[in-house]
């Protein structure tokens, strides 16, 4: 893919990946997902990590609400399995240079990050996704980008998998992202890229957002060293 755009590398940064890309059955890329953040805390930048449900959260929540539980209830369980995924991810790192348990809300997780070592969160509250945990931290953090490791490359000015025509943006603004999202619903198991709560203190934190495809470990490396953005970015 080619990158039409650079930023200064970030030195303080989170990175939300997609649970539909980091779960147990892409192990191989969990492990390099894992080396490439330790190397990060080694040389000496400072990270902090979300990982969302992915296809597990679903079937969990799928579950339960055919029983017939509350949406409240689903969360809960999502959130469950948000934390089991970033189990997944710290046993990658190796808990020497992770925080060993993932933080359930942000007091938790501004006392893990004193540690010095790289936090890696799930879910903290029902009614939200990871995408606002992670917008969170980054504005608490006072972080220089959000990096997305979606499962999609980029924004689109309308969806993809519905229109043929729909355009890749690389720079969208926060307002303009509102727009394209609006559509989205905000049940259990049903966020996409981000949710209101997450644009909310995007917008009040000013915090830049890079979208990229979470498949691809290497666009990580190359934004966080060169600055190089394979997706889009997302400003105020
Ligand atoms: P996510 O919404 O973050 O995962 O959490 P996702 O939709 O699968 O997104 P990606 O692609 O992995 O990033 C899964 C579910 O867990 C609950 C919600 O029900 C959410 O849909 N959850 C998660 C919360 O209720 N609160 C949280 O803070 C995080």
């Amino acid at each position: 893919m080619e990158v039409n755009l650079t930023i200064n590398p970030p030195k303080r940064f989170v990175v939300k990946i997609s649970g539909h890309i980091l779960n147990p059955d892409n192990v191989g890329l969990v492990i390099r997902y894992g080396k490439l953040l330790r190397e990060f805390l080694e040389k000496g930048l400072a990270l902090s990590v979300v990982v969302g449900g992915g296809v597990y959260a679903r079937k969990y929540i799928g579950a339960v609400r055919e029983i017939g539980v509350s949406e409240a209830f689903c969360d809960m369980l999502g959130i469950h399995v948000t934390r089991a995924n970033a189990l997944l991810l710290i046993s990658a790192i190796g808990y020497d240079a992770a925080f060993p348990e993932p933080p359930r809300s942000l007091g938790e997780f501004l006392k893990a990050y004193s540690s010095g070592k790289v936090v890696v969160c799930g879910g903290f509250e029902p009614g939200q996704s990871t995408a606002a945990v992670a917008a969170l931290i980054a504005e608490a953090i006072n972080a220089d980008i959000l990096a997305l490791a979606a499962r999609v490359d980029a924004v689109y000015d309308k969806d993809p998998k519905l229109f043929s025509d729909a355009k890749k943006l690389d720079v969208v603004t926060i307002g303009k992202l509102k727009e394209i999202l609006e559509k989205q619903s905000i049940k259990a198991g049903r966020y996409e890229l981000l949710d209101p709560l997450a644009i909310k203190i995007i917008e009040r934190s000013k915090t830049p957002v890079v979208v990229f495809n979470g498949r691809k470990v290497e666009y990580l490396e190359k934004l966080v060293y060169e600055g190089k953005i394979f997706g889009t970015l997302i400003t105020k």
